[in-house]
């Protein structure tokens, strides 16, 4: 593995290896132990979008690998000033042993990975998302011990998780179904992949999605991008909502997965979120361990 730049890219294989490792960096952390694997590295971190979570996990993972790590927000880079990312690539390759970077176009993750000589890691486009899906599906892994066989279904919007849980899913062997509003669906390429497999059902119908489901996944209904279609997005989402009612059809040990920020009372209740609030803030907690497990195989590794 030489970049993480979307789930498309993974094997099985690689998945389950940066899980593996991510469960034995989350042991260790618990219990004391140093684990300064990356010492002397420098990672930059590209941010062209807010967050908590992704700059927080990656700060303070980096510290804990033994690693220097520079938040770089687009405010204040040249980017902002319109400096070519095949530019920007090949500069901060030569200062950095890795970039992470959160921006819109899926292209500018792809390109500076094409343009830089060192390892790249997608920490958000409007495409995908993968380091959060490696941490939900780490989570999920350590509620059931297992993943393949079981299903999961996304509730929602066709966004950038919803692409990137598509793909994780069903690589790793999960059973995957997914409802979306009409115009809202995931993105084509993600739906000629998962086409090949019978493992994927997609619907309109929110009810017969969660059917009998062992994990229900959603998200904001408004990504950072399209905040000002919130008003018109509401309306179309209004039948997709994560409520009691619709878990109701899931299985009665289901449990619920949400990437945050939650918006309560759209994409999910109040009710819902607070009854499964440990998964989800035990799913926040393992971006950490995630990450970190992906910053080591990409710098041992190459
Ligand atoms: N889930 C997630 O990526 O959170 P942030 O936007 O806070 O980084
Ligand atoms: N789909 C959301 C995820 C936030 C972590 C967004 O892109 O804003």
């Amino acid at each position: 593995m030489k970049h993480l730049l979307k789930m498309l890219d993974l094997s099985k294989e690689e998945i389950i290896s940066i899980l593996d490792l991510a469960d034995q960096l989350k042991y260790e952390q618990k219990h004391g132990i140093e684990h300064q694997l990356l010492k002397g590295k420098s990672i930059g971190l590209i941010f062209q979008k807010s967050s908590t979570r992704t700059r927080v996990s990656f700060e303070t993972g980096a510290y804990q690998l033994g690693m220097q790590s520079l938040f770089l927000s687009s405010r204040d880079l040249q980017i902002g000033r319109g400096e070519p990312i095949q530019d920007t690539a090949r500069v901060l390759s030569r200062y950095l042993d890795c970039i992470m970077i959160r921006t819109f176009d899926q292209k500018e993750v792809e390109d500076l990975a094409a343009y830089g000589s060192v390892p790249v890691i997608n920490g958000l486009t409007d495409f995908s998302h993968p380091c959060q899906v490696l941490a939900d599906l780490m989570t999920i892994r350590e509620k059931y011990s297992v993943l393949e066989g079981l299903k999961m279904c996304y509730i929602g919007d066709g966004d950038n998780m919803a692409n990137s849980l598509i793909v994780g899913g069903l690589k790793v062997g999960m059973k995957v179904s997914v409802a979306t509003p009409e115009n809202y669906e995931p993105d084509e390429k993600v739906m000629a992949f998962a086409k090949e497999y019978d493992t994927f059902t997609f619907t309109n119908d929110p009810k017969e999605a969660i059917k009998d489901v062992d994990v229900v996944i959603t998200d904001t209904w408004a990504s950072m991008g399209v905040e000002s279609e919130k008003e018109i997005r509401q309306k179309a989402f209004a039948g997709y909502q994560v409520n009691d009612e619709l878990m109701a059809f899931a299985k009665p040990h289901a449990m619920v997965q949400h990437c945050l920020p939650a918006y309560r009372g759209q994409e999910i209740t109040e009710d819902v979120f607070e009854a499964h609030a440990d998964e989800i803030f035990e799913e926040a907690e393992n971006r950490l361990h995630a990450q970190k497990a992906v910053m080591v195989k990409l710098l041992q590794e190459n």
